[in-house]
């Protein structure tokens, strides 16, 4: 029997459920997505070219996909998504787009034929995987010779302050682990990807009070979804000395929650056919 710290691993059922719980909300409290989505798309525009067929993975509602559609309207889509209420609003947004196909599955185990892409997006969704070498041998897999690949995820600083406070109360993961960016980038050439090139940055959002940081995470659908967590309901008391915790490092006013972000650029080596 282990005794070590509890396990911290992201569930995928209780990812799914909690994001599919939270389609008809995301929209409305996704600032934060919506900005590294767009530093993604506005950073490497160059990088993107003229692909046939460009998979979104952990697509969401498909604010990024309908992007995609505009700068690449030859483009046939594959909008892939663990959550399927997720998909149902991507498909309505997408509208009429014929050339798209909306598929239900694991960023971790791809349910698509080898080499069916040209090029990956991938917006703050890996995070959930606990197996960064899964993700990157999937996408390598389905990458055709010359692919590309996009993505942004949340780096181990992400919710520090939160970690914190949760830390004077007891020993459970109450926020996920996030993977460095170094973790990542070995991950990515040992998938076989070259022309690695990565970027993070710390982004400090402020908030109200601890409670309204709280109701933005459900309303994400990105509250806690580790195997680590407690198993029995966090009790009032220990709530109440967390959310004491986090105003305690807080000067006047409103906290402030940090999020680190790494986005990425690579390549599949060959040249596209
Ligand atoms: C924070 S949202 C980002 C959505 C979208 N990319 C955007 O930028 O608005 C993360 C999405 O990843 C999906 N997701 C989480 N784990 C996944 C997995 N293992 N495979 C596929 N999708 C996953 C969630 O269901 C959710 O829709």
């Amino acid at each position: 029997m282990s005794t070590g710290p509890p396990d911290s691993r992201p569930e995928k059922v209780r990812v799914g459920r909690s994001f599919g719980a939270a389609a008809a909300s995301y929209d409305g409290v996704a600032g934060l997505q919506r900005a590294v989505g767009q530093f993604l798309l506005s950073r490497w525009a160059d990088r993107i070219g003229a692909p046939g067929a460009i998979l979104d993975v952990g697509a969401g509602t498909g604010y990024f996909a309908a992007e995609l559609a505009a700068r690449c309207p030859r483009a046939r889509l594959i909008v892939l998504d663990i959550a399927e209420s997720m998909l149902r609003v991507a498909r309505d947004r997408l509208g009429g787009r014929e050339a798209a196909l909306y598929v239900c599955g694991d960023a971790e185990a791809l349910p698509l034929a080898s080499r069916s892409a040209d090029f990956v997006f991938s917006n703050l969704a890996i995070q959930w995987c606990p197996d960064l070498y899964a993700v990157f041998g999937e996408f390598r897999r389905v990458l055709r010779p010359g692919g590309g690949l996009l993505f942004s995820t949340f780096g181990p600083a992400t919710l520090d302050e939160l970690r914190q406070a949760w830390a004077t109360v007891d020993r459970y993961a109450h926020v996920n682990e996030f993977a460095a960016r170094e973790a990542i980038e070995t991950a990515l050439r040992r998938a076989g990807f070259g022309e690695v090139i990565s970027s993070e940055e710390i982004r400090v959002l402020e908030y109200g009070d601890v409670w309204s940081l709280m109701r933005e995470l459900k309303a994400l659908g990105a509250h806690n979804v580790t195997a680590g967590r407690a198993r029995h309901l966090t009790g009032k008391s220990a709530f109440r000395q967390m959310l004491d915790a986090y105003a305690a490092r807080t000067e006047a006013g409103g906290i402030q929650a940090s999020f680190e972000i790494i986005c990425g650029y690579a390549r599949v080596g060959g040249s596209a056919s």
